[in-house]
């Protein structure tokens, strides 16, 4: 049995390791649209995207705090709480697909979501764009960018544009893959290289150290939790995609616990083993999943300028 398993996982392992380098740094400049992501900034932070003006997105994905809320649930409008952790909006836009199950394609598809939301914002969007047409500048703004002005499209498109500008360079692990040998220390190189050992690595690999496949939460062994997403099975109803969630992104995943799409796990030492048990189906030594923890800590990037300054 224990061998069968193995197998799968050198199976993923070799696929990967053919098809693309395992880990590569994010872009140390990227080109954007800043008066698109100027407005886009606006919207994200701006609560009048809720029913009762309470709630912005910002307020579940906490830019000063990994772009994340560090809740197992969010809380919505009127103290709503969610069924399901939020992922960070920080390197969102190198994912395949948005949300856990990958139900919206892109950026501006997944904007749509979290406004309609009952337990979210909870807000109409026609509702959005009678209060944000009372707000004369915003409005012009709006008109100078795009010419049909303030419509669920153009309100989309550009917190779509803002959330590019959200990645996270010069991580010390980037630095560390750029040449930089001493950017990260020795427990962190051995953490690396029983990452990609132990088989961590088969999964979660590329620009985003995940976010690029989709994977079964306990493949080895069950992963038990009372949440009831059943992953992309609720979106394409087939079998097979039973309890697959998009594998998450690893960076600045030091700030950005509890961990899971079921929030349950608070510490990353416990996260790393959780993976290890459910996942591979190893026990392995306490100084390896120490060095594993402190090299996940090396992937703290940088926070870009445009979340402090316009
Ligand atoms: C009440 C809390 C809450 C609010 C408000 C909220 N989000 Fe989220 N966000 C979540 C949760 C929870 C998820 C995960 C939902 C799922 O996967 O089913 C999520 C998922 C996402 C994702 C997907 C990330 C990934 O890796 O899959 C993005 C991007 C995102 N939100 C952006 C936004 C934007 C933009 C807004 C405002 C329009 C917003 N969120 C408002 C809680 C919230
Ligand atoms: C077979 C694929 C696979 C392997 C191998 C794997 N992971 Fe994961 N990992 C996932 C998936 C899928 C999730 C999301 C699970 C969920 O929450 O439903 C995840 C989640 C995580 C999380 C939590 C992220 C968050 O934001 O909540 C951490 C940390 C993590 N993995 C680290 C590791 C480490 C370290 C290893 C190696 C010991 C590893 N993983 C091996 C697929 C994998």
């Amino acid at each position: 049995m224990k061998f069968r398993y193995k197998i799968v996982t050198l199976l993923i392992l070799f696929s990967s390791l053919f098809s693309k380098e395992l880990i590569t740094p994010i872009p140390l400049d990227i080109k954007y649209d800043k008066e698109k992501v100027l407005l886009g900034k606006k919207l994200f932070f701006d609560p009048r995207l809720s029913k009762d003006n309470s709630i912005s997105c910002a307020s579940c994905h906490v830019l000063d705090a990994g772009g994340d809320d560090n809740l197992s649930f969010s809380v919505g409008i009127n103290g709503k709480v969610g069924g399901i952790n939020a992922p960070t909006v920080y390197n969102s836009v190198f994912n395949i697909a948005q949300f856990w199950d990958g139900r919206a394609k892109d950026l501006q598809e997944q904007a749509h979501g979290p406004v309609e939301n009952p337990i979210e914002m909870g807000e109409s969007f026609d509702n959005v764009i009678k209060k944000l047409q009372k707000d004369n500048s915003l409005s012009q703004e709006f008109r100078k960018i795009y010419k049909e002005g303030i419509t669920s499209n153009s309100i989309t498109d550009a917190i779509a544009h803002f959330e590019t500008t959200l990645i996270t360079p010069n991580a010390p692990f980037d630095k560390y893959l750029r040449g930089d040998k001493n950017a990260i220390d020795e427990d962190a190189r051995k953490g690396y290289e029983h990452f990609v050992e132990y088989g961590c690595v088969s999964c979660h690999n590329g620009i985003n150290i995940g976010g690029n496949l989709f994977q079964k939460i306990g493949l080895i062994k069950e992963f038990k939790t009372s949440v009831k997403s059943l992953g992309k099975f609720d979106v394409t109803g087939n079998k097979s995609d039973m309890n697959y969630f998009k594998v998450p992104t690893l960076r600045n995943i030091s700030k950005t616990a509890p961990y899971f799409h079921d929030g349950s796990v608070y510490d990353l030492k416990s996260a790393v083993e959780v993976m290890l048990n459910v996942q591979l189906g190893i026990v392995a030594p306490s100084e390896d999943v120490s060095q594993i923890v402190k090299f996940l800590k090396t992937l703290d990037g940088e926070v870009p300028d445009i979340v402090q300054n316009n």
